[in-house]
C-alpha cells in the first residue's frame, strides 16, 4: 500500500510542489488549503497518478482541523508524513508601524494553526510509527532578525523549538521531527506579504537566484525518504547569493 503524505497549504509554492513531488515518487495525497479551486485543479493534475483527497481547510479553525481528520476516507488514514507548510509573513514594515491584526493573522497561522494540524494528526503519525515524519516548514528568519520580521521571524522561532521539543516526547515512538528552514524563495510569499504587489515580487527575486518551490519540495521529500533512523533535526537551506549581514550599528548624523 502506498505511503499517505498530508500537506497543508497546497494551493501554492512550497506545498503545491511537494503535492507533485510525492506524487511522482506514487505517494497518496492528502492536500489542504482554503482556495479550493487551486485543490481541486491540482487533485485534476495529479489523480490519474496517485490517489489524491482534497480537504478545504482553514489551518487556523481547530475544529475544522479535527473534524478533517475524523473524516478522513479509507485509504487516507494511515499517515506517513505531515507537511505543516501552510504559512504567512505579513507587513514588512518596522514593528512600531505594524497594524496589531496582522500581528494576530502571523500568529494565528503559523502557531496556532502549525499546533493545530500537528495535535490532530499525531495519533495517525503515532499508529504508523516507525518511518512517519513531522515536517514543519520553518524559515531562516526564525533564527536570524532582520529588520521588519518581528512576529513573522518570532513565529519561526516558534516553529522551530516546537519541532525540537516535539522530538524529545516522541524519541521512542519512531515519529521524526524536521524544522526545515528555507532562506528566499520566489513563490505567492511576497505578493501575499504585500498584498498583491506583483512589482515588489518582482524586485525582490528579479536581480537574485532565489531557490525555487521545487528545490524546498526536494528537500521535505529528501527528509522524508531517509532510513527509518535518521532523523534531520533541522535543515537551513539558502541560495548561495544569500548569506548573512553584519550588525547595523545606529551613528550619530
Ligand atoms: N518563500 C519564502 O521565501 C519562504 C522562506 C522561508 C519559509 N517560508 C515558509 O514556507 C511556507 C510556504 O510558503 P510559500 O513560500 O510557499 O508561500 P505561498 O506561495 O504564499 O503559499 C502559502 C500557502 O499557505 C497556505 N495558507 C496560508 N494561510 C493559510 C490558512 N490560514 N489555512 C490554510 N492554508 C493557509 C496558502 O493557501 P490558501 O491561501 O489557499 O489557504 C498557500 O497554499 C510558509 O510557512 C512560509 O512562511 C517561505
Amino acid at each position: 500500500m502506498s505511503h499517505v503524505v498530508f500537506i497543508t497549504g497546497a494551493t501554492s509554492g512550497f506545498g503545491r510542489a511537494t503535492a507533485r513531488r510525492f506524487a511522482a515518487a506514487g505517494w497518496t495525497l492528502i492536500i489542504t488549503g482554503r482556495r479550493l479551486e487551486r485543490l481541486l485543479a491540482l487533485q485534476d493534475e495529479l489523480s490519474a497518478q496517485v490517489p489524491v483527497h482534497v480537504v478545504q481547510l482553514d489551518v487556523r479553525d481547530a475544529d475544522a482541523v479535527q473534524q478533517a481528520v475524523a473524516t478522513l476516507p479509507p485509504g487516507f488514514q494511515r499517515i506517513r508524513a505531515l507537511i505543516n507548510n501552510a504559512g504567512l509573513a505579513l507587513a514588512p514594515q518596522p514593528a512600531q508601524t505594524v497594524a496589531l491584526p496582522d500581528w494576530h493573522t502571523m500568529i494565528d497561522t503559523n502557531i496556532t494553526g502549525l499546533v493545530n494540524v500537528t495535535h490532530a494528526l499525531l495519533p495517525s503519525l503515532l499508529e504508523t510509527g516507525q518511518g512517519a515524519s513531522i515536517v514543519n516548514i520553518g524559515s531562516v528568519a526564525g533564527a536570524w532578525p532582520y529588520p521588519g520580521g518581528h512576529v513573522y521571524g518570532a513565529s519561526k522561532a516558534f516553529v522551530q523549538q516546537f519541532s525540537y521539543n516535539l522530538r524529545c516526547d516522541l524519541i521512542a515512538s519512531g515519529v521524526r521531527v524536521t524544522d526545515i528552514a528555507p532562506g528566499i524563495a520566489e513563490t505567492e510569499f511576497t505578493l501575499v506579504r504585500t498584498h498583491g504587489n506583483q512589482a515588489a515580487s518582482d524586485a525582490l527575486y528579479g536581480s537574485t537566484t532565489p531557490l525555487t518551490a521545487e528545490d524546498v519540495a526536494e528537500q521535505i521529500f529528501y527528509v522524508c525518504n531517509l532510513p527509518d533512523h535518521i532523523n534531520i533535526n533541522r535543515l537551513e537551506v539558502v541560495p548561495t547569493r544569500q548569506a548573512w549581514a553584519a550588525y547595523a550599528i545606529d551613528r550619530d548624523a
